[in-house]
């Protein structure tokens, strides 16, 4: 068991190690509007595609009208993230090294998700693709699973029981690195492994610093997709049930709540093909964080 040091430290706050370019310090918090309404699909599935966006501005502004419009009512989750939620990044993915070559990502919240935290930790709370006008077309398929519809499949028998697994699990086998320090930023971005944390099966723990193309097709490039079904079947859920898959095309935005729901990709991507936007809270606090966590459980 390694010694476990900087048990704040997120592996998106590092950027040196993460590579990911952070636009929290120069992007301005999304006040609350009654001007627009967010579509109701995003309330009802937790996504929702919106067609024919000419650009990118276009796009970054609708986003923008609809997170100002997020109404706490229709999800409660988010009482204490409005008006906290800035741009966190925005880029033309892929580009990891091991992500291009990769036609597959396991099931994952962007960035992941902290699971229990004495410190402030950034959430990355909305996801959005777009494809712009000009770009290749691509055969590669988002994959969306909601959260709750995945979780129902099982009836969970005692909540308190499943919580304490979950927190020990991140504490003791959070996502994190191992050089030159073994660092656990104490989240979870792999939804395989919250599985893994609450079915008790501990497949998984030492997959602390995988990245989403590597889980389930680490040994070889073979079928990931079939290895990632098979291992929530061995854990009683059913992915084929619920499991969405959206080919984006030229113009469309898709934006995807990443507390509610967890996503991957099937088929191959091209160098920088659909930007990703992220929006999140910066310093999101302790009480954010188990709200959050015991949403999941209930
Ligand atoms: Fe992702």
């Amino acid at each position: 068991m390694p010694i476990i040091k900087n048990h704040h430290l997120e592996y998106s706050q590092n950027t040196h190690i993460s590579g990911q370019n952070l636009l929290f310090d120069s992007s301005k918090k999304i006040n609350r509007s009654k001007k627009y309404k967010m579509p109701q699909e995003f309330y009802n599935q937790g996504y929702v595609l919106i067609k024919n966006i000419k650009n990118l501005k276009e796009a970054q502004t609708i986003l923008e009208k609809y997170i100002s419009a997020i109404n706490p009512k229709e999800l409660p989750l988010y009482s204490k993230f409005i008006n906290k939620i800035q741009l966190a990044k925005v880029d033309l993915i892929p580009v990891c090294h091991d992500i291009v070559p990769r036609t597959f990502q396991a099931l994952h919240f962007d960035m992941g998700q902290p699971i229990i935290s004495k410190s402030t930790q950034s959430m990355y709370v909305i996801l959005a693709l777009y494809k712009p006008k000009n770009s290749t077309p691509s055969s590669a398929k988002t994959r969306i699973v909601n959260v709750k519809n995945i979780l129902s499949q099982q009836r969970c028998k005692n909540k308190k029981l499943t919580e304490k697994r979950l927190i020990n699990y991140v504490q003791n086998h959070g996502d994190g690195w191992t050089k030159p320090d073994r660092v656990n930023t104490l989240r979870l971005a792999c939804f395989a492994r919250i599985i893994d944390a609450i079915t008790q099966r501990h497949q998984l723990i030492n997959e602390i610093d995988n990245t989403t193309g590597q889980w389930f097709e680490y040994k070889d490039n073979s079928d990931g997709f079939t290895k990632e079904k098979l291992f929530f079947s061995k854990c009683g859920f059913n992915l084929e049930l619920v499991e969405q898959q959206i080919n984006i095309k030229q113009k469309q935005l898709l934006i995807i709540n990443n507390m509610r729901c967890i996503h991957g990709r099937i088929g191959p991507r091209k160098p920088k093909e659909i930007y990703q936007f992220l929006y999140g809270v910066k310093s999101a606090t302790p009480s954010m964080i188990n709200d959050f966590r015991k949403w999941q459980i209930r």
